[in-house]
């Protein structure tokens, strides 16, 4: 752990490319922890800046493009708004959402490439690169697909195996096919600039492997087994013409590469909103340049070299900037113990969601939460968001708050009672959330968001439990029960018999009692409350919407993290509003019409892989005619002794009856096809098949699943009617 004294925190969340949507494996790992990062500082009142953009350059995009027969531009103005609205939705509260289109990054990228360039710190390199003569092209990244040279899985990109997730470069596939014509590309030479990792690997190994052993094992160790192997110099130039031109003569046709434009982005981006409002940001020197900023990166792990080893090394060639303090990325989230994907339609889409499920963003955030990837993958499934709603956020955390606020109106109109003195029970229970703010700001500072929630989760458990434990409701009938008490009147002659002395002397001893029982219901409920705003408080992080319309009821309009575990963050004598729920159950219907959703993405996924097989060559139409395939009746059929596949068939085919064995067993009863009709070819010569002459072969169709179905007439034919 770093101990520097930072002045201020500049939180970056990998910017999404802007061709899909948002779904919630995005959420889960990298936007979720973020933000409950920067709403954490920030509600300790530190100075924070939290970036993020769409990367809405490189090839993906351009193939979108051509196949939607739109321009890039179109389809990033699309998808950016899009995404920046999700973000929004769900309340990922980035100080700036901007774009790589945007001129403010073109200039700067162009600008920290052209220094590199007059620097020398850019090697220039000719080499034979993949180039499509039909379309005119040099083939980058995704623009080239085959087969991977390491685990020979086909279709693999040209910049990356999708199977054993190794770097690739174009050349280096087999059989490589253009993924914009389809042709067979050729090799031609062209001139890139390059980045020489080779030269800052030392560097990178001090910096990494001895100065931050404490990043997360999965960061380190992808960085570790990077900085084993030699670092290759690596081009950041594409003979491409969709983005951002290289600013040197002579580069015409080429533009930055994706990686090197795109973490550019953040620093513009953050000039941009520096721009905005000088006054409240000040300058974006301030936030990259100097050293009392603590920079850090959220990511996903398939980031982890860019934002570790490349990106970094830019920066350190460039000189000037900081370097991360910390890159907390993630593994990935399964949907349903499948892996999440874009293309089968594999996913739970942000807008889709809340098309669903209105207004339950903290349900989501909490879901995820709880299951962060954040050491290994992790799973969604809808049972388990079911559950939690149902089991957490309902029973636990929204019964507690519920139970505190209607027993305050119903008992104090609403009013925080004062408190007496404490008993046992009420200082067990302080004393156990006095703790919650320290455990939690330590698992924060080492972005372990899933069990800091569960930290404020087992805070709800402790009020719930306190509550429980003492059933103000029963002190309240005791109340009730001496309300009821008649007083004694005097007689007429003013005098009073023994009997009402005595009955008088009850009344006011059960009052005694009564105003007892009074006072500890307030305690009770006093410590409750306070319970209940320390929860609105520390949750706010993790769900910010509950935690918003919570204090809204509460009536606590000003509150810090620095109140957490304190017992008088709701004064005796405040009023506070109507109480509403918190949560609501969600029912076994929902949960399903999110199961047959998938069901049938499933389902048309399997047809879609399902491609019938290419056409054979052709043969003659002699060839044809020379088949002879006919119409008989099934008279007799059963199985072949000791061969499961098999079935023997006495046909009769109009002439005479004739045996066939064919290997349909494990799909037809033998006594069900007698009498029916089949097709059978009748001039194949007859062969032995476990010892019995077949005559002919029975035709059936071969479903997609392997499974063999008989070909018959539509209608009823004379036996020994021709197929033609
Ligand atoms: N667009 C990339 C992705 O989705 C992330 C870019 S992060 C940045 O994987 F640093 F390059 F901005
Ligand atoms: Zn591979």
């Amino acid at each position: 752990m770093s101990t520097k004294e930072y002045k201020r925190t500049l939180i970056t969340a990998a910017l999404p490319y802007a061709n899909g949507g948002v779904h919630i494996g995005h959420l889960a790992g990298v936007y979720i922890p973020a933000d409950i990062y920067a709403r954490y500082l920030r509600l300790r009142g530190e100075r924070v800046m939290f970036v993020c953009g769409s990367d809405e350059h490189g090839v993906p995009i351009t193939i979108r493009a051509r196949k939607e027969g739109i321009t890039p531009q179109d389809v990033v103005n699309r998808y950016h708004e899009m995404i920046k609205n999700s973000f929004e939705d769900f309340g990922i509260s980035f100080d700036v959402y901007s774009r790589t289109t945007s001129k403010t990054h073109e200039t700067f990228a162009a600008d920290f490439f052209r220094k590199l360039y007059d620097e020398g710190k850019l090697t220039e390199e000719t080499t034979t690169q993949l180039y499509d003569e039909e379309a005119h092209q040099f083939l980058a990244d995704r623009y080239v697909t085959g087969e991977c040279p390491h685990c020979h899985q086909p279709g693999a990109y040209g910049d990356q195996c999708e199977k054993c997730g190794r770097d690739l470069s174009p050349t280096e596939l087999i059989n490589p096919k253009s993924a914009i014509s389809g042709s067979v590309p050729v090799l031609r030479e062209t001139k890139n600039w390059y980045l020489p990792l080779n030269e800052y690997q030392q560097w990178l190994r001090e910096w990494i492997l001895k100065g931050h052993k404490e990043w997360r094992p999965n960061v380190y160790g992808q960085c570790k087994s990077w900085l084993e192997m030699d670092l290759q110099p690596r081009a950041m130039t594409r003979d491409l013409d969709w983005g951002i031109p290289v600013p040197v003569e002579g580069a015409g046709g080429k533009v930055l590469y994706v990686w090197f434009d795109a973490p550019i982005g953040y620093v513009s981006n953050t000039k941009e909103l520096c721009e905005t409002d000088p006054a409240r940001w000040g300058t974006w020197q301030e936030w990259w340049q100097q050293q009392d900023t603590k920079l850090v990166h959220f990511i996903g792990k398939d980031n982890i070299v860019f934002h570790c080893i490349i990106f970094p090394t830019m920066m350190k060639a460039h000189g000037g900037y900081i370097l991360p303090d910390n890159v907390p990325s993630n593994e990935f989230l399964n949907l349903e113990n499948d892996k999440i994907s874009t293309s089968r339609n594999w996913a739970v889409w942000l807008h889709e969601y809340l098309l669903d499920f209105p207004g339950k963003q903290d349900v989501m955030r909490y879901v995820l939460t709880a299951n962060a990837p954040e050491t290994k993958d992790n799973n969604f499934t809808w049972a388990d968001f079911q559950e939690r709603n149902n089991s957490e956020l309902v029973a636990i955390y929204g019964n507690f708050v519920n139970r505190a606020l209607q027993l305050t109106k119903k008992y104090f109109g609403g009013v925080v009672p004062p408190c007496g003195e404490l008993a046992d029970t009420d200082c067990a229970a302080i004393a156990e959330f006095k703790d919650v703010k320290a455990r939690v700001d330590q698992l924060l500072e080492q972005y372990k968001f899933r069990e800091a929630q569960k930290e404020v989760m087992n805070l709800a458990r402790i009020g719930n439990k306190y509550i429980t434990e003492c059933e103000p409701w029963k002190l309240w009938k005791q109340v009730d029960a001496a309300l009821q008490k008649p007083v004694v009147a005097r007689r007429g002659d003013g005098t009073l018999t023994s009997a009402d002395l005595k009955r008088q002397t009850e009344a006011n001893a059960c009052l005694v009692e009564a105003s007892e029982a009074a006072a500890r219901i307030a305690t009770v409920l006093y410590v409750s409350l306070q319970l209940v705003g320390n929860l609105s408080i520390a949750f706010d992080p993790f769900m910010p919407f509950s935690s918003n319309r919570l204090r809204k009821m509460l009536c606590l309009d000003s509150f810090s993290w620095d109140q957490l575990g304190r017992t008088d963050i709701l004064p005796a004598g405040h009023a506070m509003q109507e109480p509403g729920l918190l949560f609501e159950k969600i029912e076994d219907e929902a949960v399903q019409a999110q199961l047959d959703r998938l069901e049938r993405i499933k389902r048309e996924n399997e047809a879609a892989v399902h491609k019938a097989d290419p056409v054979k060559p052709d043969v003659s139409f002699e060839d044809w005619e020379r088949l002879d395939i006919r119409i008989g009746t099934v008279l007799e059929c059963e199985k072949v002794p000791k061969a499961d596949k098999l079935l023997r068939f006495l046909i009769d085919d109009g002439l005479e009856k004739r045996t066939i064995v064919s290997g349909i067993a494990k799909f037809y009863k033998p006594e069900e096809l007698v009498g029916k009709q089949v097709c059978f070819l009748a001039n194949l010569p007859a062969r032995k098949l476990r010892g019995i002459e077949s005559q002919g072969m029975i035709l059936s169709s071969e479903d997609a699943d392997g499974s063999l179905s008989l070909v018959a007439p539509q209608r009823g034919v004379a036996d020994g009617s021709p197929v033609k």
